[in-house]
């Protein structure tokens, strides 16, 4: 199921105030990462259309949108995932194309992309504040207010429902958005303003501008009536926009990197446990915030296990997104780069090649291929244990029994998320409670779905997004109290 795109006709001007701009100034290039070819140029937003998107969100809050019921909010919201699910073929075909990641895991975007509209959309008029009880002689309530203006800065490694991830409880709790896709990969959130306007979403309420981070980015964030910073990405970048936000005053969201582990006890099922790595690891080609991308593995049955995870590793199959590979390439040169620089960094001061290593190229494709490459890391310092590599890198370490397990997992600057494969449930409890992450998983690595809360602790960033906990940043509480 992939669809013809007529590039021609894709909407790539920025969508302000419910219109497509059209601009003639600086572009931005967009690749299909399988073949390093340009898909197409889209316009950069500059400082001054960045602040008339802000200007229209602005607009909109006090104005059409407040005027919207909640039930005409949440009926809006469900519309938006049913014309998401309608045109899912599409904007998979898109998303493969754009981002590079093969076909299946960008269907599974899509739908996810639809399940947080429709979601949110359940909730969007039961958001309710209390009523607080001061005696006879008062009443006091609360009042739930959307905090306003949000700015969505999106990575490109999950682009359509990184978007989806923050808009949909943004607009649940009637705040209006500027919305920032990275700019490799900007092509579904320029659709999806298309489709948001097919719901009846009114102008001004979601508003799309494109560009480099240090422009269309930095101009978003520095803008002081942006009340609230949703920002997935990097570390260092995350830095700059909390800075950002704080000569504002304006709350953030801050989801960065992550370098999680996947514990593998002696006694667990382990052909469980092997397939769960290995989707952990190089699912979208390692590209994954919550990447299990260290396999911390109790030494009775390390030794059986790497060697069957090397067999399934070779077998691994390369290719264009669309063709639907184990493995498809990275998202650009400069990420092909970065992981090729930290693999031969780590090899240096010690790390051991199990399978892979190195650049890969596909037959008859000139795009940014890394082979899915595993790491034994003897030093628990080594560059590949303590960095995020956001590629197709697995790094092992070796335990000597649990106790030890825990220690190695928890020995890196970041804490997003922990998986552990045992049949053992008081271990898997105490390794949920003893690791500093946002989030667990026992015994199978991604579970959970758009109502588990997700977000970091350490390195990782704070704040939650998805489920209940993810509607929080988006709305204030005001408190009433008059006395009889
Ligand atoms: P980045 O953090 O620079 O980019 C993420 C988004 O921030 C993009 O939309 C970008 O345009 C925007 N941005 C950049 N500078 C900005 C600024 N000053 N103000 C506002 N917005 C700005 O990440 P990049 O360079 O694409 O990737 C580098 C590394 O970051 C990756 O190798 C990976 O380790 C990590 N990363 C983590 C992600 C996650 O899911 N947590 C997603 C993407 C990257
Ligand atoms: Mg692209």
């Amino acid at each position: 199921m992939t669809q013809h795109i007529d590039f021609g006709s894709l909407p790539l001007n920025p969508f302000i105030d419910g219109k497509r701009i059209a601009l003639s100034g600086d572009v931005v290039p967009t690749y299909d990462p399988a073949s390093a070819s340009v898909l197409c140029n889209v316009p950069v937003s500059d400082e001054n259309l960045v602040a008339d998107a802000v200007r229209s969100a602005k607009r909109a809050l006090k104005g059409p949108w407040a005027k919207v019921t909640p039930a005409e909010r949440s009926r809006m919201l469900f519309r938006v995932a049913q014309l998401i699910r309608h045109d899912a073929a599409r904007l998979a075909t898109l998303e493969s194309l754009d981002s590079g990641k093969p076909l299946r895991e960008a269907k599974g975007d899509i739908e996810t992309s639809a399940r947080y509209f429709e979601y949110y959309a359940g909730i969007a008029d039961k958001l309710q504040g209390d009523t607080i009880p001061l005696g006879p002689d008062f009443v006091s309530f609360t009042l739930h207010e959307p905090v306003g203006v949000t700015a969505h800065i999106i990575p490109w490694n999950f682009p359509l429902v990184t978007t989806a991830r923050g808009l949909a409880p943004a607009l649940a709790a009637g705040c209006t958005a500027v919305v920032k896709p990275a700019e490799q990969t900007p092509l579904t959130a320029l659709v999806l303003a298309d489709i948001l306007t097919e719901a009846g979403v009114p102008p001004g309420v979601v508003n799309v501008v494109c560009g480099p981070g240090d422009v269309t980015g930095a101009s978003l964030v520095n803008h002081p009536d942006v009340a609230h910073v949703t920002f997935t990405g990097s570390v260092e970048t995350g830095k700059s926009v909390m800075r950002a936000a704080a000569g504002h005053v304006a709350s953030v969201t801050m989801e960065l990197g992550g370098k999680s582990p996947v514990v593998v006890l002696a006694d667990a099922n382990l052909d469980e446990a092997l397939a769960g790595t290995l989707k952990a690891a190089f699912m979208n080609a390692g590209q994954v915030c919550s990447a299990g991308s260290r396999l911390v593995i109790e030494k009775s049955c390390a030794d059986d296990f790497l060697a069957k995870l090397k067999a399934r590793i070779g077998d691994f199959t390369y290719g264009r997104g669309l063709d639907d590979p184990d493995i498809g390439p990275l998202v650009s040169d400069e990420q092909l780069q970065r992981v090729g620089n930290i693999v031969a960094q780590s090899r240096k001061s010690g790390a051991e090649v199990l399978i892979g290593g190195n650049v890969k190229r596909p037959a008859n494709l000139a795009g940014w291929f890394h082979e899915p490459t595993v790491l034994l890391a003897h030093d628990r310092r080594n560059q590949a244990v303590q960095e995020e590599i956001f590629g197709p890198v697995l790094t092992v370490q070796i335990a000597d029994d649990f106790d030890h397990a825990c220690e190695l997992a928890e020995d890196t600057p970041f804490g997003l998320v922990g998986g552990i494969y045992t049949k053992d449930v008081s271990k898997a409890l105490r390794f949920s409670r003893h690791l500093s992450a946002g989030q667990v998983f026992i015994n199978q690595y991604f579970a959970g779905g758009v109502e588990t809360p997700f977000g970091g602790t350490k390195n990782s960033g704070f704040g939650r997004e998805k489920g209940l906990e993810g509607l929080k940043a988006y709305y204030h509480v005001k408190t009433v109290t008059a006395r009889l």
